[in-house]
C-alpha cells in the first residue's frame, strides 16, 4: 500500500488548492470533507486541471468511528488539517458550533492520528492569534493573545492542545502555519474562493461588487493610523500559500516537536489599494462608501515571513495584480460559483 496525504477540508478554497498542489507534486490524496462549506464540483476541477484525482470520502471529522476506518483503509503518511468553519461573525452568534466543530474536530482527529500511529499534522492556523499586534511586520516570537471572537479563539486553542500534545509524546511532528489574507484563485480560473451569501470578507466582496451582483463596497474606517486611514493587511495568493504547505509538509522530517511558521508575503496594502488594484485587473469600477470601523479590526497586521523562507525555502511569489487579475478570472468563469460543474 503506498502511503497518502489526508487533507481534511480538501474541497473548501484552501484545501482544494493545496490537494491540487499535492497531486501535481506526486502525492497520493484522500479528502476528508463534509462540503458543509464547500462543493464536489472542486473535486473535479481538480481533475481537469491535473488529470488526477483524489479519493474522496464525504464525511465529518468528529466522527471517530470513520477516522478510524480511514487511517485502516489507507496508510496515511500525514495529515493537512483545513477543516473548519472560519466566519467570525457567525462564530459570535453561534459560538458552540465553532468550538464542536474546530476544536473537538482536531481533538477528534489527534486521538484517531495517535491510535493510528500517524504523527506528522500541519494545521491551519491563523494571524488573528496575534490578536492586536503592537507593530508589524509580525514574526512567530510575537505573543499570541486571546483574539477577539469565538472563530480566532478555536484557533488559539487547538494551537495550544496541539503543543500539549507534541510535549506528551515525541513522535509528533506538527507545523502550525499561520495565515495572513489568503486571496486569488488558480490562474486556469477553475478553482478558487465560492463563498455562500454575502462574503465577509474583502476580496470576494469587491469582486461581487466589480461583476454587478452587490452595488457597492462599504470601507470599514478611513480614520486608522495608516497612511491612508484604511486598514493594511497582507494578502497572499492561494497558490504561494498551497505551495507553503508543501514545503511545510516536506520540513516535518527534520523538524520535530511544535514549529509555527507565518505564511505570509511581508508587505501590507490599504484597502483603498486594494481597490484600485482590483480596478485595474478588472477594469471596472467599484463603487465604495466609507463607513464606521468593524468591531474588532486591527489598523494593521502583516507578516515578517523571514522564518518561513529560511527554514522552508518557501518565499511568495505573486504580486498584488496577478492576485486581483486570478480572481477576477475565475469570478468571470464562474458568476455562480460552483453551481455549475
Ligand atoms: P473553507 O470553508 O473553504 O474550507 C474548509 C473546509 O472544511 C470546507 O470544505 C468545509 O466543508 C470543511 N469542513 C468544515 N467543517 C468540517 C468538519 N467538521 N468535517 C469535515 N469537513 C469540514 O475555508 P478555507 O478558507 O479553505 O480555510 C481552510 C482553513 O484555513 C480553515 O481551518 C480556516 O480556519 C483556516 N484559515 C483560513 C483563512 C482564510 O482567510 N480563508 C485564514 C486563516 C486560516
Ligand atoms: C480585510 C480588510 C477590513 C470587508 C479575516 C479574519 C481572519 C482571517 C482572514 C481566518 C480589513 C476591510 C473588509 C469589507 C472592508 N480568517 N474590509 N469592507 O478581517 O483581515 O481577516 O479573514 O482565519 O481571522 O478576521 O479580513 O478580508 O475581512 O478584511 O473595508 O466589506 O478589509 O476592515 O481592513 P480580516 P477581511
Amino acid at each position: 500500500m503506498t502511503s497518502k496525504i489526508l487533507v481534511t477540508g480538501g474541497a473548501g478554497y484552501i484545501g482544494s488548492h493545496t490537494t491540487l498542489a499535492l497531486l501535481k507534486a506526486g502525492y497520493d490524496v484522500v479528502v476528508l470533507d463534509n462540503l458543509c462549506n464547500s462543493s464536489k464540483v472542486a473535486l473535479v476541477r481538480i481533475e481537469k486541471i491535473c488529470g488526477k484525482k483524489p479519493i474522496f470520502i464525504n464525511g465529518d471529522i468528529r466522527n471517530q468511528k470513520l477516522l478510524e476506518q480511514i487511517f485502516y483503509n489507507h496508510q496515511i503518511a500525514a495529515v493537512l488539517h483545513f477543516a473548519g468553519l472560519k466566519a467570525v461573525g457567525e462564530s459570535v452568534c453561534n459560538p458552540l458550533h465553532y468550538y464542536d466543530n474546530n476544536v473537538i474536530g482536531s481533538i477528534t482527529l489527534c486521538q484517531a492520528m495517535a491510535s493510528a500511529g500517524v504523527f506528522n499534522l500541519i494545521f491551519s492556523s491563523s494571524a488573528t492569534v496575534y490578536g492586536e499586534p503592537a507593530k508589524s511586520p509580525i514574526n512567530e516570537e510575537f505573543p499570541t493573545e486571546t483574539p477577539t471572537n469565538p472563530y480566532g479563539r478555536s484557533k488559539l486553542m487547538v494551537e495550544d492542545l496541539l503543543r500539549d500534545v507534541a510535549n506528551s509524546d515525541s513522535r509528533w511532528r506538527i507545523g502550525l502555519l499561520r495565515y495572513f489574507n489568503p486571496v486569488g484563485a488558480h490562474p486556469s480560473g477553475m478553482i478558487g474562493e465560492n463563498p455562500t451569501g454575502i462574503p465577509n470578507n474583502l476580496i470576494p466582496y469587491i469582486s461581487q461588487v466589480a461583476i454587478g451582483k452587490l452595488p457597492k463596497l462599504s470601507v470599514f474606517g478611513g480614520d486608522y493610523p495608516t497612511p491612508d486611514g484604511t486598514g493594511i493587511r497582507d494578502y497572499i495568493h492561494v497558490v504561494d500559500l498551497s505551495e507553503g504547505h508543501l514545503k511545510a509538509l516536506q520540513a516535518l522530517d527534520r523538524k520535530p516537536g511544535v514549529n509555527i511558521w507565518n505564511l505570509g508575503t511581508g508587505t501590507g496594502y490599504s484597502v483603498l489599494e486594494m481597490i484600485r488594484a482590483f480596478e485595474q485587473a478588472s477594469e471596472k469600477p467599484i463603487p465604495y462608501q466609507i463607513v464606521e470601523r468593524r468591531l474588532g479590526d486591527v489598523a494593521e497586521c502583516w507578516a515578517d515571513p523571514s522564518k518561513a523562507e529560511t527554514e522552508l525555502g518557501w518565499k511568495s511569489q505573486r504580486g498584488l495584480l496577478e492576485m486581483m487579475a486570478d480572481t477576477w478570472r475565475w469570478q468571470l468563469l464562474n458568476p455562480q460559483g460552483y453551481d455549475v460543474v
